[in-house]
């Protein structure tokens, strides 16, 4: 069976949305899907996070579900029930890590530092999550960063700053797994349900990989 890093590698870019209701969850990932789009980052930062979760799960075409902004135990255990395929969090945080474990729910914590990458190495996670990857020093900074771990088989998805323009650069790096952003589903596009504009940005980030 394939592990998380092998998977999010094969979908390339990992679709940043944040939702608040779960029709407009289940339109949104079909556009997304529609758009060539394979994984998405269902962010927790809206009241009914959970509830689009479990209607993407449901309702929508077939997309890898992953859960972001995991800050807690229990919402690492909630995101498994909800039907989540994978989670994320911005930061590294060790009890978020065992807890996902402890439910099975591949996770990849945030890091951006060398000693987040040891402490998410040393609870058995070798995919992180690059965040935030514009602003402390991009493929730069990871590649400098990450040198001492290559052997280890480490793998990454940055995130934070990445659009159209850049996710070449980050892509085009063998310790990139996978690119994210927020740009193709942005909050204007999903306030106003424009789905045609959603899965075009999907179309043109897809073209991309
Ligand atoms: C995330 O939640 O992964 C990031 O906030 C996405 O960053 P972006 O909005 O700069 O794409």
């Amino acid at each position: 069976m394939k592990n998380l890093a092998e998977k999010v590698k094969e979908a390339r870019i990992v679709a940043v949305l944040s939702v608040n209701d779960k029709n407009d969850a289940v339109d949104l990932a079909n556009a997304l899907v529609d758009g060539g789009i394979k994984a998405i980052e269902l962010t927790l930062r809206t009241p009914n996070a959970f509830e689009c979760a479990s209607a993407i799960a449901e309702k929508a075409q077939k997309v890898m579900l992953g859960i972001g902004t995991v800050l807690t135990p229990d919402q690492a255990a909630e995101s498994k029930r909800r039907g989540a395929d994978f989670a994320v969090s911005p930061g590294c945080n060790v009890r978020v890590i065992d807890a996902a474990k402890e439910v099975g729910l591949p996770f990849a914590p945030g890091i951006m530092t060398p000693s987040e990458i040891e402490q998410s190495l040393e609870h058995g996670c070798t995919l992180m999550k690059f965040f935030p990857a514009g602003t402390t020093g991009g493929m730069k900074h990871l590649e400098s960063m990450a040198a001492p771990y290559k052997h280890l088989g480490v793998s990454f998805i940055p995130l934070g700053g990445l659009k159209l323009s850049n996710m070449k650069e980050y892509l085009d790096s063998p310790l990139v797994a996978a690119i994210g952003g927020s740009w193709i589903a942005p909050a204007n596009l999903i306030k106003a349900r424009d789905w045609a504009a959603i899965r075009k940005n999907a179309e043109e980030a897809s073209s991309q990989i």
